[in-house]
């Protein structure tokens, strides 16, 4: 990996602006915020880098509307397509994000064909699935961005029931990244103890029920548009689990080929993350409920998968 590796946003929206802004924060590497919208790009760009002497950090970060400017990158992080207004679901985002991630996938595939690709848009596993097949990358380096925020979310309402630090909980959500994900209740703890120790069971099934519609939360009280500081923040935290080598077990997208009896499309598994990418799947016990709503959730991302036409 360069000392100073080339990061490519791609969509500088709220996620793709938030997600420059943390990475040029953490100088993870050089920033090249990519949009369609002629000189937008430039100006929140600039806006970033005319912070850095406050904020302390050195980066370049630069913003470019052609695609070519991907050229080179070591990663690129897709957060390009429309957001969810109220009322809609992120499949009623299908049609209109095929196109546009389709479009970029065909320029990473000509400009960045090294790159490890990090998939935000929605619907986010039908959005990975595009991006590899058009690319023709290894499942290794194009995986999805949900499974962390989801458990982020998820782990965020615990620690906000029982009145503790977050950074003591640890809580995993596997499936797809929509109404049918399936938060795990026997991997969420805090400092190890079972959340089903600390918390009656009508609770566990309220926060559960918060974390699935927890982005129809925020979709609801922004009145326009969606999350976008969490989302991008979980992004760069799986961005720097590649360039650093960091060996995470996180829930995320991935392709799968046999593990949990599902082949052939994205879903949310836990994953380990290194510099070698979406390096392992990992394979967990589950209750038969919990299997049956995974496979559920299977069912409705293939179904999406069918509409898709490339
Ligand atoms: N996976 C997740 O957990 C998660 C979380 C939040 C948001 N999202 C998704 O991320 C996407 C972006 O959300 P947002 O809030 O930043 O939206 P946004 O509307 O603020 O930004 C999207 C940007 O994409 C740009 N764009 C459109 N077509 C493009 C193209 N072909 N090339 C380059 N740029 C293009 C638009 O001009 C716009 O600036 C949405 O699809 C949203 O649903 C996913």
């Amino acid at each position: 990996m360069p000392l100073r590796p080339k990061i490519a946003v791609v969509g500088a929206g709220n996620v793709g602006q938030s997600a420059a802004l943390f990475i040029a924060e953490k100088e993870l590497g050089d920033v090249v915020l990519v949009d369609i919208v002629p000189d937008m790009p430039r100006g929140k760009a600039l806006d970033i880098l005319e912070g850095a002497p406050v904020g302390h950090f050195d980066a370049d970060v630069r913003g470019e509307s052609d695609m070519g400017a991907v050229s080179g990158a070591d990663i690129v992080i897709i957060t390009a397509g429309s957001a969810r207004k109220p009322g809609m679901t992120r499949d009623d985002l299908l049609e209109v994000n095929v196109k546009v991630v389709k479009s970029i996938a065909e320029n990473i595939k000509k400009h960045a064909p090294e790159s490890f690709v990090v998939v935000v848009t929605n619907p986010l596993d039908v959005m990975a699935w595009v991006t590899k097949e058009v690319t023709g990358f290894d499942r290794r380096r194009v995986v999805g961005m949900a499974g962390v925020l989801d458990g982020s979310r998820f782990s965020a309402f615990i620690a906000e029931e029982l009145g503790v630090s977050v950074k003591d909980v640890s809580a995993m959500v596997m499936g797809g990244h929509g109404d049918s994900m399936v938060p795990i209740v026997s991997c969420a703890s805090v400092s190890g103890i079972p959340i089903t120790e600390l918390l009656p069971k009508q609770k566990i099934e309220k926060l559960i029920e918060r974390t699935r519609f927890a982005g129809g939360e925020i979709v609801k009280l922004l009145g326009t548009g969606s999350a976008y500081v969490s989302p991008a923040a979980s992004a760069v935290m799986m961005a720097e689990a590649y360039l650093k080598d960091q060996r995470r077990i996180v829930a995320a997208s991935a392709y799968l080929e046999g593990k949990y009896g599902i082949s052939g499309i994205y879903l949310g598994v836990p994953v380990k993350l290194s510099g070698a990418g979406v390096e392992r799947i990992i394979e967990i016990k589950l209750t038969d409920g919990e299997r049956e709503m995974l496979n559920a959730s299977a069912d409705a991302v293939r179904e999406e998968i069918k509409k898709v036409k490339l």
